[in-house]
């Protein structure tokens, strides 16, 4: 047995995360070669638009994918005139999974966990063996160099290393990489259609896609207006758990003691707080192991964690702010919507900021678009409804059943809204779901999990908008009704003013015809006009 045992364990190997992410590149979305192109784009432009928006800067993106040769190999290069990265951080932000300047703020940001981009540089790598060119302007500087992950050890491989004075301070990155196992095609899934949905949400955003046919499609910004930059926000204690708060204090190396770090390091938290904490883990309460408030952080244990967070569910505390939360705006949302749909009828719902897991704000944003172009063409031109997902207003082209979003809408009884069948109604429902730490289902950010609150926020703001579409809807049923009435009256008029004459024996048939009409068009006329005639 011990010999077995033994035997076994000679196989027993670290890897890192990088090595990790190569085997399961699908949970990053690379999977299928149209997806990985999107993926691709997706993560470059995400980047892009979160420096500008941290720089204060208006975003100028500029986004080129060219065929290299016929067996599904392309480059995909991406411009943009954020602040770029310093050459101390460029690296680790290019070519190291897990390593960014998100993962660890509580701010409102598209990207949140430092995989994204040296995720794309792993992918250019494992399917055609190059690294990554880059070209960083930052502050009077410009690096040039290439970047690779060194799998074994998930660290930055950089070459051809060349730093230039930048007088002229220009500022931007550039990034151009070579990617195999991709497919360009124009689909609901692909890179056009993920920048024209960029281009919906983001309003202050100028983009162009040119495509391996060499068109290029620009869209231009309709608002002058930077977002405010993300607001960083202290946790709210109610939005963790254990590992959160165990890794959090053991990464404080300032605070002097347990206390002052809960303190310091979480919002809601004050010292009466702490003194009630204190009071329920004093060993004195059943079920709670009790804890040292005055050791130092960097000393809590798996246990102490595990009891501080059982004891954050058993205090009253105040909601956390909410003013960390930047959503679209309903004025956008709607003429976005109008501009590229044409729709009919268009409602916005604005509703106020939430909280989900107790502790993390959030805020959903939902639209709906009616008749015209709005709803989805298949390929047989048969109209159908059209989910329109967004998070932090990046747009979510896949995992669609898996989403919460697409759960929500689905859920959604329809058929008390006038929507007979709302799977082939021209009709697309947008939603926006806005938060510091949107939950995604997987590394990949498409889709969002189960979380119940957030549901059935978005269920609520897709009814409300349902409900004016009803009415539009119940109006324009109720002038359809009147206008059979009076064609069906107007075709007997005839008939009847020959008939009157008749009986009468005086008068003319024609005369009577045109004021019966007259008549008749008179009481309609002050119907629609609103008046009970
Ligand atoms: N275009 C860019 N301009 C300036 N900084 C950038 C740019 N792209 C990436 N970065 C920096 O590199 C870091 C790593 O990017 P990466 O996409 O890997 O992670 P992320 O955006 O933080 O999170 P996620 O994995 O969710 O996308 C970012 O946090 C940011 O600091
Ligand atoms: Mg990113």
């Amino acid at each position: 047995m011990a010999d077995k045992t033994d035997k076994i364990f000679t196989n027993f190997k670290e890897h890192s995360v990088a090595e990790f992410f190569k085997k399961n590149k699908q949970m990053l979305g690379f999977a299928g070669k149209v997806r990985s192109l999107t993926t691709i784009v997706h993560e470059y432009v995400t980047n892009s638009i979160d420096a500008c928006e941290e720089g204060g800067i208006l975003p100028e993106i500029t986004v080129r994918i060219a065929e290299i040769s016929k067996n599904e190999r392309y480059t995909v290069a991406i411009q943009d005139n954020g602040p770029g990265i310093p050459k101390k951080h460029l690296g680790k932000a290019l070519g190291q999974m897990l390593a960014g300047t998100k993962f660890h703020r509580y701010a409102q940001q598209r990207g949140q966990q430092g995989i994204g981009a040296a995720g794309c540089t792993m992918f250019a790598q494992i399917t055609t063996g190059k690294p990554v060119k880059v070209v960083s302007e930052y502050r009077d500087k410009r690096l040039m160099c290439k970047v690779g992950v060194d799998i074994k050890t998930n660290s930055p491989d950089i070459t051809d290393e060349i730093e230039e004075e930048n007088p002229q301070k220009a500022h931007g990155l550039f990034i151009e990489g070579e990617f195999g196992e991709c497919k360009y095609e124009r689909s609901a899934q692909s890179p056009s259609e993920y920048i024209k949905r960029i281009a919906l949400a983001n309003p202050h955003v100028t983009i162009s896609l040119t495509e391996p046919s060499g068109e290029t499609t620009t869209y231009t910004r309709s608002s002058e207006i930077v977002p405010a930059k993300p607001k960083e926000v202290l946790p709210h204690p109610l939005g963790l758990g254990v590992s959160d708060i165990v890794e959090m204090a053991h990464r404080d190396a300032k605070s002097r003691s347990i206390s002052k770090f809960l303190q310091s390091g979480f919002q809601r938290v004050s010292s009466a707080r702490v003194d009630e904490l204190k009071g329920l883990l004093d060993g004195r309460t059943e079920g709670l192991a009790p804890i040292d408030f005055e050791k130092k952080p960097p000393e809590m244990t798996w246990g102490e964690g595990e009891a501080l967070i059982k004891a954050f569910a058993m205090v009253k505390w105040i909601a956390p702010a909410a003013d960390c939360i930047r959503p679209i705006g309903a004025e956008q949302i709607q003429a976005s919507l109008a501009n590229i749909l044409a729709p009919e009828f268009i409602a916005v719902t604005e509703r106020p900021p939430k909280i989900y897991k107790g502790g993390i704000p959030f805020l959903v944003e939902a639209a709906i678009a009616w008749g015209g172009q709005a709803g989805r063409r298949s390929s047989t031109n048969e109209i159908g409804s059209d989910i329109i997902r967004y998070a932090n207003a990046a747009p979510l082209l896949f995992d669609t059943s898996g989403c919460s979003i697409t759960q929500a809408v689905k859920d959604v009884d329809w058929k008390r809204y006038k929507m007979k069948n709302f799977e082939e109604e021209a009709i697309s429902v947008f939603v926006n779901v806005a938060s510091v730490h949107v939950p995604y289902t997987s590394a990949g950010k498409q889709a969002l999990s189960q979380e119940e609150e957030v549901y059935q926020e978005i269920k609520n703001a897709v009814m409300e908008a349902a409900r004016r579409l009803q009415l539009h809807l119940s109006g324009i049923n109720k002038e359809r009704d009147q206008e059979l009435r009076r064609s069906a009256i107007l075709r007997y008029v005839q008939q009847l003013s020959k008939d009157v004459v008749d009986l009468a024996g005086k008068g003319k048939a024609d005369e009577v015809n045109a004021k019966l009409q007259n008549l008749i068009e008179t009481k309609y006329k002050s119907h629609i006009m609103g008046e009970d005639a």
